[in-house]
């Protein structure tokens, strides 16, 4: 795994035409049944994390126009348990593109299925995606164009969380190249 963007043999970004936010922005839709219950009665959170890597999955297919495989997932956060007959709504979309990586942003909403009570948030996630081609090499992938101060303010806090990703990994591997060549082993 590289941390550098280069312009490797998958082309560069800047050959391509940008893609506005909302061209792949995406809402995943599916009511809670008894196959979806953990021991303690609501919904299991794997299939709430099932749903949250479909739909942004879907996103970043959309957003790269191709295939695109989950690099990572985080800060899954659940806000408020999740019931069976809830109708369960995942919003996605992309809010920051790397070279070949995406930042899809998710949010989860539940409402009754038949009441017309408003739905309320139940809980969010990060998942950064990178487009590969079909030998399961990164590929470029088009520069995502915020288009609203949502999109601009969820950019600009995606930045932040690659920032810290990229600077923990570092860490962890000099911490572990460190530890390697003062001959301590796990
Ligand atoms: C994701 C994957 C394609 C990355 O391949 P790689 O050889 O490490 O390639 P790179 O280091 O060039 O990484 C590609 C991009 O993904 C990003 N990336 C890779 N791993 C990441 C991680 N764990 N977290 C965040 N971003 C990550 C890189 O920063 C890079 O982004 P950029 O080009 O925008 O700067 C590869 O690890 C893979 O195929 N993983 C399995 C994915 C999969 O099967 N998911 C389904 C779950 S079963």
């Amino acid at each position: 795994m590289t941390d550098q963007v280069t312009a490797a043999d998958s082309g560069s970004t800047q050959d391509i035409p940008g893609k506005p936010t909302s061209a792949s922005r995406t809402t995943l839709s599916h009511i809670m049944t008894h196959a979806d219950t953990n021991l303690l009665g609501t919904v299991h959170g794997g299939v709430i994390m099932k749903l949250v890597d479909d739909a942004a999955g879907a996103v970043a297919g959309r957003h790269s126009g191709g295939p695109a495989v989950t690099a990572s997932m985080d800060e899954m956060a659940f806000l408020e348990p999740v019931r069976v007959g809830d109708l369960v709504h995942v919003k996605a979309q992309v809010n920051w593109t790397g070279r070949t990586s995406m930042e899809v942003g998710v949010r989860v909403l539940a409402e009754r299925w038949n009441e017309s009570a408003p739905a309320t948030q139940v809980g969010s996630a990060y998942l950064v995606f990178a487009a590969v081609d079909a030998d399961g090499r990164p590929r470029a992938v088009p520069p995502v164009l915020p288009e609203t101060e949502r999109d601009e303010r969820r950019y600009q806090e995606a930045q932040i969380r690659r920032t810290h990703r990229l600077a923990r990994r570092r860490a962890i591997m000099e911490l572990r190249e460190r530890r390697i060549s003062e001959g301590l082993e796990d």
